[in-house]
C-alpha cells in the first residue's frame, strides 16, 4: 500500500498558534507510523498564500503580500521543522509547479464541460476602485446581526456567507460604502456531481461519521454551483481565455496543492513517472487531517474536482477531523493575545512536550480546552513520572550495577510474559494510530512505562542484586528490552526522546527509519549503553507563564526566534 499523508495548508498570514499545532502533529504521528510499518509514505503540505486575509494584512503593513508570505513561508518552515514535522515536501502555493498545474488543471476541467461563465452584480469599492470579495467586506450578518462579520463566513454564527448578503456593507480597506457593480465570473459546475458524491461518500466506509454525516446533508440540501473567479489581483491568473485580471479562488485552488506537492516532489527527484503512481493507482490511499470546518473542502470540493479532471486520480481514503482546540476556556485571538503561538511554544519548552500535550488532549470528539494547569499536570505527573522514571530507573541501575553491560541471562516466566504484554501493548497502540484514534494510541504506549514501573517494583532487583543475581539480571534484561520498545512505540509522537532512548540505548541506525519489527529483537548480552540522563524536567504552571510573559515584554519582534537564535 502507498499513502500520501497530509494536513490542512495554513495560510500564514500570521504565526499560527497552537490550535494549527493539532493537524501538523496528528498527521506528523501517523505518517511516521506508517514509514515505521515498511509502508511507502509521502507526506506532503504547503502554505497557503493566496486569499483575502494575506491581501489585507499586506495592505495593512504596507507591503506586498508576497514580500509579505516570503517571509512567514520561511519562519513557518523553520518552525515545522523544529517541531519534527516529517515532512517529504512542504512547499506553497506560489510554487511554480502549483500555479502551472492549477491553470492546465482548470483548462482540462472546463474542456470537459464542467465550467460555465455569469454575470452578476458584485460590491465595487469606487475609493479604492475594486471588487471586494470574502474578507474584504465587513457589515451585519443578516443571521445572527452580529456586526464585524465578514463577506465570506460569519465569525460568530459560523454561516457561510457571500459579500451580498451583508446588511450595511463597508469596504474592509477604506470603511466606504461599496456598490453594486456587474462582472463576469467563471463557475463550477458542482451540483452536477451530487449523484457521484453522495455514492462515493455513502460507500466510503473510512470516512467517520461526523464528516459523512456533514456531508451528506450538504448534498441533501442540494450543492450551489461555486465561482472559480475573483476579481482580486493577489492569486493565481485565472486561465480561462477572457478571464485576463482575474485570479482563482483561494480555496479552489489550494485544495488541488494536494496532487501538486506530490508531482513537484517527484521532478525534483528526477522521476516524474512515479507521480501517477501515486495519484493515480488504486493502491495509494491519500489521508488528510484537518480541523473540522474545513470538512466541505474535502469531502465535497476536491473529490468533485478530482472527478471533473477525468485524470483518474484516486478519491479521498479518509478525512480525519478534529474539533478546536479552545485557550482557557475561551477562543485564541491574535487581537487579545489570548493564547500561546507556535515560537513562543519553543522558547518555553522543546517541541516533544508540545507534542505530548496536543496528542493527548486532541479533540478527537469534543472541543478541548488548553489549561496551563492541566499542562502542568500532564507533563509532570504522565511524561515525567510515567515515561522519564520508567526510563530512568531502568538504565541508571543497569549503569550503575552493571557497569551499563546488558547481562546474560535466561528470562523467566514472569519476565517474558512481561515482556509480551508489552509487545501486544504496543501493537495496539500502532492499530488504534492506524484507525486514527491518535490519543488512544499515545495512551496505549505510556502503558508499557506504566507497566514497566509496576514491573520494576514488583522484583526489586535492588535486593536480588546482592542476593540473587541471576534474578536481577532477568529483571534488568527484560527492563531494558521495555525501553528498547518504548522507543519505538513512542517514535511517532515523540521523536526526539525516541532518539535520545536511541542513543541512550546505544543502539544502530536511527528510531526514524527502522520499522517496528525491529522491537521484537533482544538486545545482545555483553551490549553496552550509552550515556544515561533524565529524559524530561518538570515544570511550573505558574513560572512558564511568567516566562512567557517577560519574552512578550522584551522580544519586540514578531518572528521570535530569529531574533533570539
Ligand atoms: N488554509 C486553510 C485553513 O487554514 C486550509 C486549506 S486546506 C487546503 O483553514 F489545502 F485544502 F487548502
Ligand atoms: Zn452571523
Amino acid at each position: 500500500m502507498r499513502w500520501i499523508v497530509t494536513c490542512a495548508w495554513p495560510y500564514i498570514n500570521a504565526v499560527p498558534h497552537l490550535g494549527t499545532l493539532v493537524q501538523l502533529v496528528s498527521a506528523d504521528v501517523y505518517a511516521r507510523c506508517m514509514r515505521k510499518l515498511g509502508e511507502e509514505v509521502l507526506f506532503v503540505s504547503g502554505s497557503d498564500e493566496h486569499g483575502t486575509p494575506i491581501e489585507v494584512e499586506a495592505l495593512k503593513r504596507g507591503i506586498s503580500p508576497k514580500d509579505l508570505t516570503d517571509r512567514m513561508h520561511r519562519y513557518f518552515c523553520k518552525l515545522i521543522d523544529l517541531f519534527g514535522i516529517s515532512f517529504d515536501n512542504y512547499t506553497r502555493t506560489e510554487s511554480p509547479v502549483h500555479i502551472k498545474f492549477v491553470q492546465d488543471f482548470y483548462l482540462k476541467v472546463q474542456k470537459n464541460g464542467y465550467i460555465f461563465v455569469e454575470e452578476s452584480e458584485q460590491l465595487f469599492c469606487p475609493e479604492d476602485e475594486m471588487f471586494l470579495p470574502d474578507r474584504f467586506v465587513e457589515g451585519t450578518c443578516p443571521y445572527c446581526g452580529y456586526e464585524k462579520t465578514t463577506g465570506d463566513q460569519c465569525e460568530k454564527c459560523g454561516r457561510l456567507l457571500t459579500p451580498t448578503d451583508l446588511i450595511n456593507p463597508r469596504c474592509a480597506i477604506c470603511g466606504s460604502s461599496p456598490k453594486l457593480k456587474k462582472t463576469k465570473h467563471w463557475y463550477f459546475d458542482l451540483p452536477r456531481f451530487e449523484g457521484h458524491l453522495r455514492s462515493y461518500i455513502e460507500k466510503h466506509e473510512a470516512l467517520p461519521q461526523n464528516a459523512k454525516s456533514m456531508s451528506l446533508s450538504m448534498i441533501d440540501e442540494g450543492l450551489r454551483s461555486r465561482a472559480v473567479t475573483r476579481d482580486n489581483r493577489w492569486g493565481i491568473p485565472a486561465p480561462f481565455p477572457g478571464s485576463e485580471g482575474k485570479t482563482i479562488y483561494v480555496w479552489m485552488e489550494a485544495v488541488l496543492g494536494y496532487v501538486s506537492a506530490v508531482k513537484e516532489y517527484f521532478e525534483r527527484r528526477g522521476c516524474p513517472e512515479k507521480f501517477d503512481l501515486f495519484w493515480k493507482d488504486p493502491d495509494t490511499r491519500s489521508v488528510y487531517f484537518i480541523g473540522k470546518d474545513n470538512i466541505p473542502f474535502h469531502t465535497i470540493i476536491l473529490p468533485a474536482l478530482l472527478m471533473a479532471s477525468q485524470e483518474g486520480y484516486v478519491l479521498p481514503y479518509n478525512v480525519s477531523s478534529t474539533e478546536f482546540l479552545n485557550y482557557e476556556g475561551d477562543k485564541f485571538s491574535k487581537r487579545f493575545r489570548r493564547g500561546i503561538w507556535m515560537d513562543e511554544a519553543l522558547l518555553l519548552l522543546e517541541a516533544d512536550y508540545w507534542r505530548y500535550y496536543i496528542i493527548s488532549t486532541r479533540p478527537e470528539n469534543k472541543d478541548a480546552n488548553f489549561t496551563w494547569e492541566d499542562f502542568e499536570a500532564k507533563i509532570n505527573n504522565e511524561l515525567n513520572d510515567v515515561l522519564g522514571n520508567f526510563v530512568h530507573r531502568v538504565m541508571s541501575f543497569l549503569a550503575s550495577r552493571y557497569n551499563g553491560i546488558v547481562p546474560n541471562a535466561d528470562l523467566d516466566e514472569e519476565s517474558s510474559d512481561f515482556l509480551e504484554r508489552c509487545l501486544e501493548v504496543a501493537k495496539r497502540s500502532i492499530s488504534y494510530i492506524e484507525r486514527f484514534m491518535l490519543k488512544e494510541a499515545l495512551k496505549e504506549a505510556m502503558s508499557i512505562a506504566r507497566e514497566g514501573n509496576r514491573f520494576f517494583n514488583e522484583r526489586e532487583p535492588w535486593r536480588d542484586v546482592k542476593v540473587n543475581r541471576s534474578r536481577s539480571d532477568t529483571t534488568l534484561i527484560a527492563s531494558t528490552q521495555a525501553v528498547k520498545i518504548i522507543s519505538h512505540v513512542i517514535e511517532p509522537f515523540l521523536p526526539f526522546t525516541a532518539e535520545k532512548l536511541w542513543r541512550m540505548l546505544n543502539l544502530e541506525g536511527d528510531p526514524h527509519s527502522t520499522t517496528f519489527d525491529d522491537m521484537r529483537i533482544m538486545l545482545r548480552s555483553g551490549h553496552t549503553i550509552g550515556y544515561v540522563k533524565p529524559l524530561f524536567e518538570k515544570v511550573s504552571a505558574e513560572e512558564l507563564k511568567t516566562r512567557l510573559e517577560r519574552i512578550r515584554r522584551e522580544i519586540k519582534s514578531e518572528f521570535l526566534l530569529e531574533e533570539t537564535s
